[in-house]
């Protein structure tokens, strides 16, 4: 039997068992020979994975790195290793993502890191890790009235009351919204894109409002505000580009598991994935020595970062963020699950905290963007269980993101030397 993921399907395969949907519904009975329109269906009805006849599981394991030769493959493995030092290589999620890795590996598709922290002194890196002694902060005074960004712009403050109130309809919604001309732009373009799919184009907000619904426009319009809010502070201890990049790619991954979950709204894992490591932003402007200080040893020592932090603050970027949106007054399980995001059995929303993690160390693993981190974080094996999806899950969601990642991103994030053009 050869569970392979539905990324993965190729024309004339043949199905060795009976292919139903998320729900159980029939789609295709044992023996079916797959076709380009078969393996549509498949992607549409959301199948993770198909049983394929003539193939072992550890074909499935070797499937896709066939087309390249062994050097190759030994080499972006080499490669690949690197990075999954602290992960538990026995876990059959890790083992896909590894492979999934060493793919992107051999098709150049990972990008080195040393562009992450673009004004770390090289002398740093490689050196006698720095005697400096640790600066305890404690999460819950750190934000002060005073610090930059302890408060949410008025955009934001009228959104979220908009939707607080029981009765407000799209109309309200869309009025508030509407008074940002430039988020109402950015927002129409968003739900025009590949990220949502509609066959005709939406042309007014209060159909956006109307079509997408009024939670999911709203949690989206405040990801668009919070990438604004920080573009105005320089930061010189990370790359923004791809610190933004690595957030939105977690957020898109996060609503992809989230569908596969059938939650509800899954604009809000959404949201919670675009946040989840806003806590450094706020740690990289506020106590730049000391994240500088974190950032050196965990290079130094190959050790994850949000241990660093641990070690030098005696606190991590998930605490600060999860503070942050305290203050900012957004719900408590958007900031409980920020929060929790490398401990997802701490959180009262354990579902929601572990998909948030599942695409985080996924985000780590494409290479695509960082935080800081370098090395993937280990994958908590409870999370994994809580989620209870397959490991094919993880190809078809890094494809499907993969393809969705360049749309959202233009729309969310506005790089200053390309401001016009994507206005
Ligand atoms: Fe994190
Ligand atoms: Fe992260």
């Amino acid at each position: 039997m050869g569970l392979i993921s539905i990324s993965e399907l190729k024309p004339d395969m043949v199905l060795a068992d009976d292919l139903s949907d998320r729900s159980g519904r029939l789609l295709m009975n044992k023996g079916t020979v797959l076709n380009q329109k078969y393996i549509k269906i498949c992607k549409i009805w959301g199948v993770i994975e198909a049983d394929i006849e003539g193939i072992s599981q550890e074909d499935t394991e070797a499937i896709a790195l066939k087309e390249f030769d062994a050097s190759t493959i030994a080499a972006a493995e080499e490669n690949a290793r690197k990075y999954f030092l602290h992960c538990d290589m026995d876990h059959p999620a890790v083992r896909e993502l590894f492979r999934l890795c060493t793919l992107r590996e051999a098709e150049g598709k990972r990008p080195g890191r040393e562009d992450i922290t673009p004004e770390m002194p090289p002398q740093a890196i490689n050196q006698a890790t720095p005697k400096k002694k640790p600066s305890v902060i404690n999460p819950a005074k750190f934000i002060k009235d005073d610090t930059r960004l302890s408060t949410l712009p008025d955009i934001f403050r009228h959104i979220v009351e908009a939707i607080s109130k029981p009765n407000s309809s799209a109309h309200d919604i869309a009025d508030v919204i509407s008074k940002d001309t430039n988020l109402s732009a950015r927002l129409l373009k968003i739900v025009n894109s590949a990220f949502y799919g509609y066959p005709s184009r939406i042309d007014t907000l209060s159909r956006a409002v109307n079509i997408v619904g009024t939670k999911q426009l709203s949690t989206l319009a405040i990801g668009i505000n919070m990438t604004n809010m920080f573009k105005k502070i320089p930061c010189k201890i990370i790359n923004m580009k791809l610190f933004w990049q690595h957030s939105i790619l977690c957020g898109i991954n996060a609503r992809i598991i989230a569908g596969h979950k059938n939650i509800q709204n899954t604009e809000r894992l959404f949201v919670a994935g675009m946040l989840h490591d806003i806590g450094r932003l706020l740690l990289y402007n506020e106590v730049p020595a000391q994240s500088l200080h974190a950032i050196i040893i965990a290079r130094n020592n190959h050790d994850l970062l949000y241990l660093a932090e641990r070690e030098i603050l005696n606190c991590d970027h998930g605490d600060i963020g999860g503070e942050l949106l305290k203050k900012w007054k957004l719900p408590v399980s958007l900031e409980d699950t920020v929060r929790h995001h490398h401990d997802p059995q701490k959180s009262q929303n354990r579902l929601e905290a572990a998909i948030i993690h599942l695409a985080d160390v996924m985000a780590n693993a494409t290479g695509i963007g960082s935080s800081g981190e370098i090395l993937i974080p280990p994958l908590n094996h409870d999370a994994w269980m809580q989620i209870g999806l397959s490991p094919n899950i993880l190809s078809l969601t890094m494809e499907q993101s993969g393809r969705q990642l360049d749309d959202i991103f233009e729309s969310i994030y506005i790089d200053d030397n390309n401001a016009q053009k994507n206005i």
